[in-house]
């Protein structure tokens, strides 16, 4: 299995880390054998896996729920799981009991979204033996205060924040961290100042490795199409094929065959 150290190593060595998400067991059994260096189980699976319009939705029940599928799933992956909306801003007891649950789970990580008044916490999250991701940019948990998915760091002033976020953040202890939908030239300098990884979506290519949400990058969602995203995959074609050529030769009894049939 790959450790922090890894990730640490593919930086120096100029080679770039791959990573994404996964919130069940049978894409996990895929991603296992896959190159891709490691999983994070995003609370994007508030929208992904149940629907809803925001990443809030997710409670740390449901995060180490979908951790324990995928660690299940994914045995020999790095898996880092989301912190998800609030479980850091109710005092430290309570964060740790929630990174509790998520190691407890099968975490070999966790990612926490922001840096302002988080710096303490993290310092105290990484002495206590558990490695955290950052993340900067978009940060999904504060959609409404950013008034929608929108670029991050584009004025002078919120470049030169998350320049400092970003150095404050490895001071702390993180061992990545997370550039999402930033201008590339931005995450390109934040990459060149870091001496941790840094791990971009929508963050152009100069970062030390990428990130994607498996749904998109096998193109499940035919209206989802932001800039950033390459589907590899037309999978909504896919499976839309296979479900109505199954419903065909039900209907016109080609299915079942005789090889199919119990003697
Ligand atoms: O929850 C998530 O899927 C994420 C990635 C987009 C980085 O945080």
């Amino acid at each position: 299995m790959k450790t922090v150290l890894d990730f640490q190593k593919k930086k120096v060595a100029g080679q770039k880390i791959t990573m994404i998400t996964c919130y069940d067991y049978t894409f996990a059994k895929i991603i296992g054998e896959s190159q891709v260096d490691a999983i994070l189980v995003g609370d994007s699976l508030a929208q992904i896996m149940h629907g809803h319009s925001t990443t809030l939705n997710a409670s740390t029940a449901l995060m180490a729920l979908h951790t324990s599928a995928v660690v299940k799933g994914a045995a020999g992956k790095f898996v880092v799981a989301d912190m998800p909306f609030l479980s850091t801003r109710k005092g430290l007891k309570s964060s740790m009991d929630q990174v509790e649950k998520l190691m407890k789970a099968g975490a070999n990580a966790i990612k926490i979204e922001g840096a302002d008044d988080h710096l303490e916490l993290i310092r105290h999250i990484v002495n206590s033996g558990v490695p955290v991701m950052g993340h900067l940019g978009l940060t999904p948990q504060s959609i409404h205060q950013l008034g929608g998915p929108k670029i991050q760091g584009r004025a002078e002033s919120a470049a030169l924040k998350m320049m400092n976020d970003a150095l404050n953040l490895e001071k702390a202890g993180c061992f990545s961290l997370v550039l999402e939908c930033v201008p590339a030239k931005l995450a390109e300098d934040i990459t060149g100042k870091l001496e941790i990884p840094t791990i971009g979506i929508g963050a152009g290519h100069n970062t030390d490795g990428q990130i994607l949400v498996l749904q998109d990058l096998l193109g499940m969602n035919k209206e989802f199409r932001p800039k950033f995203l390459k589907k590899y995959l037309n999978g909504h074609d896919l499976i839309t094929n296979a479900l109505n050529a199954y419903v065909t030769e039900t209907e016109n009894v080609s299915f079942p065959a005789k090889e199919h049939e119990y003697e």
